[in-house]
Order: C-alpha cells, then sequence, then structure tokens
C-alpha cells in the first residue's frame, strides 16, 4: 500500500475499494476510490480521509511519510461519511492542533460524531493557512456536494484540492488521468455528473463563473474519488461546462419496462421511427439496465421516452423506481412521451405523462397506448410517434 507523490511533498494517502457495487443507488460496478492528501511542509496537513472501513490503509500510507502525531492540521473539505468516516480515530491518534472545516462543516462534524471538544477552525470563502512554504486558500462550494463542502487550493503547486466535485467512481491501480484509458475516464466522469451533480448544474455554473474571476492558475485538480486530472484538467473543466448547461444532442433514450413483450414491441418501433429521422437512439430495458446507466445515457439526450404497461393500476416498480431517480437529479430541457400497453384498467400511460409534466418535460406528442398485443395499424402509430418525436429534436437541434 504505497503513498503516491503528487506534486513535490504533497502526497495521495487515501485508499481504493474494489468491491463497493452500490453507492447509495449508483451502481459502482468498478469500484472507487476515498482520496486523501497530505502535504508535509513546516506544518503538516492531511486533506480529509476516508470512509471508516479504510482508516488502516490510510494510517498505513500515512506511516510511509510520517509518523501520524506530526500531523498538524486536518482540513475536512467535506463531511459525508465517505471521507469523514475514518475522522474519529484518526484524531484520536493524530491529536491535531486545529480541525479546519466551513461553518456547514462544524455543524455537520458535530450532528455525526457529538464531538464538542474537538478543535475546530472555522474558514470561510478567501481565508488562507500557511503551512511553512506552502499556503492553502480556502473556497466554500456549497451543495457541491453538500453544504458543508469546500474546496482547498494550494497556489505554489497550481493544485486544486476539489472534494467530489471532478471525481469519478473508478477503482484502479493508476492515480493519474494520462495512465488511463482517455474514453473510459470520460464515461466515468460522465456518469458520476449525471447521478451525483446534474441536480446543482445551476451551482456548477456558478462555482466555473467564480473560478474563472479568481483567475486561479491550476494544473492539477485532485478530487476525492478517483483519478488525478494532471495531465489536461482544462478537459474535465470544459466537460463541466458543457454538463452544466444541460447542453444535449440529437439523441433519444427509450426507457421502458414490459410484463409480456407488447411494450418492448412497441419501444422498439418507436425507435425506429426516431432512426428514420436521423436520431440516435438508446433502448434501456429496465430489466437490464441499472437505473445509473440509464441517467449517464440521459445526460445528453434530447428526448426521454418512457414506457411501462399497466400493472395493478399502476406502472411496473423499476419505471417507478427511474422515475421518481429521474426527477431528483433535476434534467431540464429534455422532449418526452410516454407509451404502453394494458389489458383492462391502463393507468400507466397517465402515470408517466403527469410525471414527465411534473419534470417540466416537453411533451410534443399524447401519450400511445396499445390493448394487450399490438395490431399493425398499432405499431405504424407507433412509428409515426417516433417520427413526430423526431422530427420536433431535430427542429432544436
Ligand atoms: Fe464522496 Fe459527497 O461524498
Amino acid at each position: 500500500m504505497r503513498s503516491v507523490e503528487i506534486k513535490p511533498n504533497v502526497h495521495w494517502v487515501g485508499a481504493i475499494d474494489w468491491n463497493i457495487r452500490d453507492f447509495h443507488g449508483y451502481s459502482t460496478y468498478k469500484g472507487t476510490s476515498y482520496n486523501a492528501f497530505m502535504v508535509t511542509d513546516e506544518k503538516t496537513a492531511l486533506f480529509d480521509t476516508v470512509k471508516k472501513p479504510f482508516l488502516s490503509d490510510l494510517v498505513h500510507r500515512i506511516r510511509q511519510l510520517v509518523e501520524p502525531t506530526k500531523i498538524d492540521y486536518l482540513v475536512v473539505n467535506h463531511v459525508e461519511m465517505d471521507h469523514s468516516g475514518a475522522i474519529p480515530e484518526i484524531i484520536e491518534l493524530i491529536k491535531p492542533e486545529k480541525v479546519f472545516c466551513s461553518e456547514m462543516g462544524k455543524k455537520a462534524l458535530l450532528e455525526h460524531y457529538h464531538r464538542e471538544d474537538w478543535p475546530f477552525e472555522v474558514v470561510k470563502s478567501g481565508q488562507t493557512l500557511n503551512l511553512g512554504t506552502k499556503t492553502v486558500h480556502f473556497l466554500e462550494t456549497r451543495m457541491l456536494h453538500w453544504p458543508d463542502s469546500m474546496f482547498s487550493y494550494i497556489p505554489e503547486d497550481r493544485l486544486l484540492i476539489s472534494s467530489d466535485a471532478f471525481g469519478q467512481h473508478w477503482a484502479t491501480s493508476e492515480r493519474f488521468d494520462d495512465e488511463v484509458d482517455q474514453p473510459e475516464l470520460m464515461a466515468h466522469a460522465a456518469k458520476y455528473y449525471a447521478n451525483i451533480l446534474l441536480l446543482f448544474s445551476p451551482l456548477v455554473q456558478k462555482l466555473l463563473a467564480t473560478v474563472q474571476q479568481m483567475n486561479l492558475d491550476i494544473d492539477m485538480i485532485a478530487p476525492d474519488h478517483g483519478l488525478i486530472w494532471r495531465a489536461n484538467p482544462g478537459k474535465i473543466i470544459a466537460a463541466y461546462d458543457d454538463w452544466s448547461r444541460q447542453r444535449t444532442a440529437r439523441k433519444a433514450v427509450i426507457v421502458y419496462d414490459t410484463m409480456w413483450h407488447s411494450t418492448e414491441t412497441m419501444a422498439k418501433t418507436i425507435a425506429d421511427g426516431l432512426i428514420d429521422e436521423g436520431i440516435r437512439v438508446k433502448m434501456c430495458n429496465l430489466k437490464v439496465n441499472h437505473r445509473s446507466e440509464v441517467m449517464t445515457e440521459i445526460l445528453d439526450a434530447g428526448a426521454v421516452i418512457v414506457g411501462s404497461a399497466t400493472i395493478n393500476n399502476g406502472i411496473l416498480p423499476t419505471v417507478a423506481d427511474m422515475l421518481c431517480y429521474l426527477k431528483g437529479l433535476r434534467p431540464v430541457g429534455r422532449l418526452g412521451a410516454a407509451f404502453g400497453s394494458y389489458g383492462w384498467s391502463g393507468e400507466a400511460v397517465k402515470i408517466i405523462t403527469q410525471s414527465l409534466e411534473e419534470m417540466k418535460f416537453e411533451l410534443p406528442e399524447p401519450g400511445l397506448r396499445v390493448k394487450f398485443v399490438p395490431t399493425h395499424e398499432h405499431l405504424k402509430q407507433c412509428r409515426e410517434l417516433g417520427q413526430k418525436i423526431g422530427r420536433a429534436l431535430g427542429a432544436k437541434h
């Protein structure tokens, strides 16, 4: 378990979680990492910790460099337990002079760990901490990801320690962006944005503007998850600018579940209509696609078309789950449509339509219902629905 020097006297001392497969509803099918960083200067500072079960990994990596008791300061950029879980034991071990955090960070730490006796030092945006040859500039980043979140910037190293922002859930033996496959790296970064940060897009836009105004000189971004951006930090900043503007493409996602394949037949035929109009289509049967993979496809999709069979006067549970998840992540500016087959009551299309309307999707066409098994005439209607959505999408792109 080696530590990795990322800048002179700045080391990654975090942990790699190869086994995690679910991160509160997000499918982390390739694991993740909990990145913690240590700056060794006249004063030594540790930036964030790790999830509690990984405490010994963190301590082992610190001990390769210094005795833990030599650490003077703990900086808590974010209180969520994947970064703060090891804090009680770490504070016990290192007995820091000070624990730096935002005002909301102190509140959240007290609400998590109930330790009024910890040596808190609350900092605000613009405050600095002198470590000797290096200084730490704090920048509060409320709601990215939690109210307590903040960045730590070290100008002498042109290093931004960015907490959850710019991360990826991807366990790797490599630590830097240029050491891994680029398309896979960006796919993980996009999935992370779509499933964690999409709802905070207006705040991401504000943050990017603030960073630009501050004229921060950055040549490395070290997030709390995944790979460190050293080769081209501008690439992930540009991607965040794009994603947070919710820019979409001539792409439609058809997301559905089916009982006896009638709704699936409708889905395939709607896809044919979209393809007729030159639209790229992703078919996501919820029996075989995890909600977080579907959400990643929706990140750049201009249209989201949702189908369900009617069951028990409602929609299939997988579709209900997907709509609930989608609503929470607040995609904006999408076209939508609803479809599905039914036997006698047929409420599914109405329920889906209401849900899409609540999300302020633009619905150019009414939903399409088919009783039991579609006829050729029904399939003609499905294809026409796809073509109409395709033309509406084409008009916007
Ligand atoms: Fe990686 Fe919001 O915690």
